[in-house]
């Protein structure tokens, strides 16, 4: 069996800037309150027509000219998106089409925020299984157009951006050393998307001629999603420790899903990792969904906060509810 390591991380995220008093201008919040529940001061919007597929194309660049694969060479492209450019064709297609990658089988992966590591566990097994020599792996997100900005409770997290890792075979021993992912439908209640396709609400109305499409924005209940997400978010960081035969106190660093900062603390006070092994974004972007985790693991890396060999974990969860946790050892 062969194993993947990662060869290069790239993110982008859109230059406009929303900050919290912006946001005190749209909805009845404060700065103070949406920073000392959720840790976010600002976030990045996507605005002059800027799509999914565009966002993860200059992300996808960035991690190919870190790594020395090019785009043509790229057997496979996975996007974890659930704000694509449109239903079909993917946003997988849409960006193999802009980035050049003609070889690639490219496909996305709808898994909430845990749609990135959801998409590095089908390259993963594709690099393992012999299917694919390079893959492009991309979490990519324009949740500001699925946003509800007259509810307070939801459109104070939410932002922009996309990230990417590429993947390549390696027969040395290192790389992803563990990709762990569940799911539990029947928590699917907490955070879901009213649309036109949607079972809650009636599909389309079709009146004569036209077709009036419904509204397309996501409600969530935060209270008990925020308990579900902490129990999912160490039960699966310890399996997949376990798995790889690693300990807390090897972690050189972990980077979570950035939903909200108390439930990263949570999260880290459970497992006892330090502070300074943690990386957040959260300030800076809120919760960009599946770009989260790459957005972060990049800038990580520019900032030289790994180095070979050192151990990293990322984790997630998500709308389905789906959650998620991949251990890697570093070798860039
Ligand atoms: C959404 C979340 C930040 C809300 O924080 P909370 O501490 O649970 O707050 P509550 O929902 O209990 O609301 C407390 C009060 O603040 C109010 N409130 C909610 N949003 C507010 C806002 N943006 N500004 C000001 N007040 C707000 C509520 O109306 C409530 O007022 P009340 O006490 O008068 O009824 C938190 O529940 C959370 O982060 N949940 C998980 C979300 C998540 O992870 N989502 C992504 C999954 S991938």
């Amino acid at each position: 069996m062969h194993k993947a390591k990662v060869v290069g991380a790239g993110s982008y995220t859109p230059e406009t800037i929303l900050t919290n008093s912006d946001l005190e201008k749209v909805v009845d919040t404060s700065d103070a309150w949406i920073t000392r529940r959720t840790g976010i001061k600002e976030r990045r919007i996507a605005t002059g027509g800027m799509v999914t597929s565009e966002m993860a194309a200059r992300a996808a660049r960035q991690a190919l000219e870190q790594s020395d694969v090019e785009a043509k060479d790229l057997d496979l492209v996975v996007v974890g998106t659930v704000t694509p450019d449109r239903q079909f064709p993917s946003c997988a297609c849409l960006l193999q089409e802009k980035i050049g990658a003609r070889k690639a089988a490219s496909m996305d992966v709808s898994a909430g925020c845990s749609g990135f590591i959801y998409a590095l566990s089908v390259a993963n097994n594709a690099i393992r299984c012999g299917e694919a020599e390079h893959a492009l792996v991309v979490g990519a997100e324009v949740l500001s157009g699925v946003t509800n900005w007259s509810d307070r409770g939801t459109c104070v997290l939410l932002g922009d951006g996309a990230g990417a890792v590429v993947l390549s075979r390696t027969d040395e021993d290192t790389g992803i050393k563990a990709v762990n992912l569940r799911s539990d439908g029947s928590f699917g209640h907490l955070l879901y998307s009213v649309d036109k396709l949607g079972l809650q609400e009636p599909a389309m109305e079709i009146v004569p001629g036209v077709c009036e499409q419904k509204p397309f924005y996501l409600v969530m209940d935060g209270k008990p999603l925020f308990k579900k997400a902490v129990e999912c978010l160490e039960e699966i960081t310890r399996w997949t420790l376990d798995k790889a035969q690693v300990k807390v106190e090897e972690l050189a660093l972990m980077v979570p899903h950035q939903a909200n900062i108390r439930i990263i603390n949570a999260l880290a006070q459970r497992l006892g990792l330090a502070e300074d092994k943690v990386y957040t974004t959260i300030e800076r972007y809120g919760n960009t969904s599946s770009a989260s985790i790459p957005i972060a693991l990049a800038e990580a890396v520019a900032g030289g906060r790994l180095a070979p060999r050192d151990k990293l974990l990322m984790v997630t969860f998500g709308a389905g509810l789906t959650w998620g946790a991949s251990l890697v050892e570093w070798s860039i």
